[in-house]
């Protein structure tokens, strides 16, 4: 095989109360990535559509600074080259592992490419070195959602320990994204960097509430666990009317309304399609009226993760 393409989808980290543990990935959206060989040896990037800016010398790209990340683990002497061509659907600075997409699809791709020298969930580690050169810290909680699928929650970062979570097939995601840009670098700087204990137990006691929630398929249990007290007080004062969209969401059914990874995105999640449509509204109305852009995307979790299109 002298070439792959391959789709990874966008995701929603954090997924309220789990800061850099939890995530989720979306079905609606994602990034498209078609790598080829070369006859060259080193990592090339002929074009990226869709976010014309960013970098395409391989240092500085997610993409390659991720695949670079597991070609130095094989410890092999790669005999040709490879060249990427990024198809980039998920806007950067939008909270929903733009970045993330990108390093999955490289990492998978190459891993594809390279006949799978590497299991799915190995290539978590390699995908993270994309989100440190992207937002300086090596966070887990998008990357390993857009390969692996589904709900997954790092355990512990080391050593890295990722779970793949059960959940009802049922539940669905609606996400707004109100178009402003903000960085997680910034998104990650202004949060405290000491918990009272009090905050803490409040924290953890939901974590463990969503993750029992998911398992038992309990609604009400995963609305009452879908609560953060450590990122979202902090960084929805970035987000134009979140607390407006967090009360629409949660006046048209939504179980819980948080904000996705670093914002400005913010998601909301129902047990079906057609209470997931009604948030979609809520939001779509709640933006307008105050003249603001806003995209909204209803999704049902992707159970797949970063898979070959062709
Ligand atoms: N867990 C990361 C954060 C996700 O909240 O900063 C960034 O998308």
């Amino acid at each position: 095989m002298d070439q792959i393409k391959v789709f990874a989808p966008a995701t929603v980290a954090n997924v309220g109360c789990g800061f850099d543990i939890l995530g989720l990935a979306l079905n609606s959206v994602g990034d498209e990535l078609t790598v080829r060989k070369t006859e060259t040896p080193g990592l090339t990037i002929s074009s990226i559509h869709g976010a014309e800016y960013l970098p395409k010398e391989p240092e500085k790209n997610v993409a390659t600074v991720a695949v670079q990340a597991l070609i130095d683990a094989l410890e092999w002497e790669l005999d040709f080259g490879l060249d990427f061509e990024l198809t980039k659907k998920v806007a950067p600075g939008s909270g929903l592992g733009s970045s993330a997409s990108s390093s999955a699809a490289a990492v998978f791709a190459v891993n594809s490419l390279l006949d799978e020298p590497f299991e799915k969930k190995e290539l978590v580690q390699f995908a993270m070195m994309g989100e440190k050169a992207a937002s300086g810290v090596a966070h887990a909680d998008n990357v390993a959602p857009s390969i692996l699928g589904g709900f997954t929650l790092v355990r512990s970062y080391s050593p890295l320990d990722v779970i793949k979570l059960d959940y009802p097939k049922e539940l669905y995601v609606t996400v707004v994204h109100p178009q402003i840009e903000v960085k997680t670098s910034d998104s990650k700087k202004i949060l405290r960097k000491d918990i009272p204990l009090h905050d803490a137990i409040t924290q953890w006691g939901n974590v463990g509430g969503l993750v029992a929630g998911l398992a038992k398929g309990d609604y009400d249990l995963i609305g009452r666990s879908l609560v953060d007290v450590v990122a979202e007080p902090v960084r929805s004062m970035l987000i134009p009317y979140f607390n407006e969209a967090k009360e629409a969401a949660l006046n048209s059914g939504a179980l819980g309304c948080s904000i996705s990874g670093s914002g400005p995105s913010i998601f909301a999640l129902t047990t079906n399609f057609e209470q997931a449509e009604e948030v979609a509204k809520a939001f779509s109305d709640l933006y307008r009226e105050h003249s603001i852009d806003a995209i909204v995307y209803v999704s049902s979790v992707n159970p797949v993760g970063a898979e070959v299109i062709s």
